[in-house]
């Protein structure tokens, strides 16, 4: 089985320690990747559906349904998406939706799938509208329509597909449209983990990497991990410098905890630009609402990045809060940032 991981552009855009997007230094998480879904730590609610269908489809030698996963970045569902083809026994074939430019493109990935074959889609979300027309056959009759020639004389041609499965995958669900959104038979969400879950996965991964570690070390890095496995795999290669420089090769909390400290990583796993997020609504919106667009462009951050890569974890963790009038902070943001909490002041008017 041939996994072709893409990289998008945003993968080398935003290099920082937490962000969840895959970056090229991420690139031997592959090995880190487990490939069964008995391997696969935590999300067990989509596991335990997951199981079951896969099982169901083999039993009845069809593909499995189209599956939608949704969730924040990092949380594993290129991986998931590979688990499913070594459990299905199929091939998987991986693309973004911003890579598939023309019909055509996408055409040709899937005249090119063999029977129960899965073509996964990152980014979903991102692929143009034209593309998207194409797959409404493809998904529902395994059939694509293409269109010859143009003008009066454009003749249109059906060709039929080898019945296959779509792995589409999305940090927003709400931004597909619903003729798409309708066509996938399951629909996972996959959760931010708990630190016992990242936990496991630290040691999971420190084990393939050969780095002795310490439970505390372990628990240390995850829970400055912001709820994610990338940002977990990534802070352990980074400790493993410090324990290897500073502290004989082993994983230890007083080593995770300076190695994360230097890295301005707080002891939540906040970083800088959390902090200036969260700092800007006190400053200047008295601790809010403020609309998102605003805020992005007083800490001059991107209005996306904020909304799929910052905001989940801020939410789940109670710094912030969401309203039909903006962003707010609460009681807990101003206490992690030591700003005195002023109580009542968030006035209607
Ligand atoms: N590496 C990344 N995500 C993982 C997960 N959910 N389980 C085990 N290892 C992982």
């Amino acid at each position: 089985m041939a996994i072709d991981f893409g990289h998008s552009p945003e993968d080398y855009a935003a290099e920082s320690l937490v962000t969840p997007i895959s970056t090229r230094a991420d690139d031997n998480e592959y090995s880190l990747r487990p490939q069964r879904l008995t391997e696969y730590i935590g999300q067990q609610k989509a596991k335990g559906n997951l199981d079951v269908f896969i099982q169901a489809a083999k039993m009845r030698n069809e593909p499995l349904d189209h599956v939608l996963l949704y969730g924040p970045p990092g949380l594993g569902k290129t991986t998931l998406a590979g688990i499913i083809a070594n459990e299905m026994g199929v091939n998987i074939r991986v693309t973004s939706g911003p890579a598939i430019e023309k019909p055509g493109d996408l055409a040709a990935l899937l005249t090119n799938l063999s029977e129960n074959d899965i073509l996964f889609v990152d980014e979903i979300h991102r692929m143009n509208r034209a593309v998207e027309e194409i797959l409404y056959p493809a998904m529902e009759d395994y059939v694509i329509d293409i269109i010859i020639g143009k003008g009066p004389s454009a003749n249109s041609i059906r060709l039929d597909l080898p019945r296959f499965t779509l792995i589409g995958a999305t940090t927003r669900a709400g931004s597909l449209s619903a003729p798409l959104r309708d066509r996938f038979g399951v629909n996972l969400r996959l959760e931010l983990y708990t630190p016992e879950e990242l936990s496991f996965i630290v040691k999971r991964s420190a084990g393939i990497l050969g780095v002795p570690i310490e439970e505390t070390g372990a628990m240390e890095i995850a829970t400055r991990s912001r709820g994610t496995p990338r940002i977990a795999n990534r802070m352990l290669r980074r400790v493993r410098d410090f324990a290897q420089v500073r502290a004989g090769g082993v994983i230890t909390r007083n080593v995770a905890d300076e190695a994360l400290t230097a890295l301005e990583v707080d002891y939540l796993g906040l970083d800088n630009i959390d902090r200036r997020m969260l700092r800007a609504i006190i400053e200047f919106y008295n601790g809010g609402p403020v609309g998102l667009d605003t805020l992005a462009a007083t800490i001059n951050e991107d209005t996306v990045t904020l909304e799929d890569m910052y905001e989940p974890y801020l939410l789940q963790h109670g710094f912030l809060t969401r309203t039909p009038r903006g962003r707010c902070v609460t009681a807990r943001a101003y206490e992690h940032l030591h700003i005195p909490y002023p109580g009542q002041q968030q006035s209607l008017f």
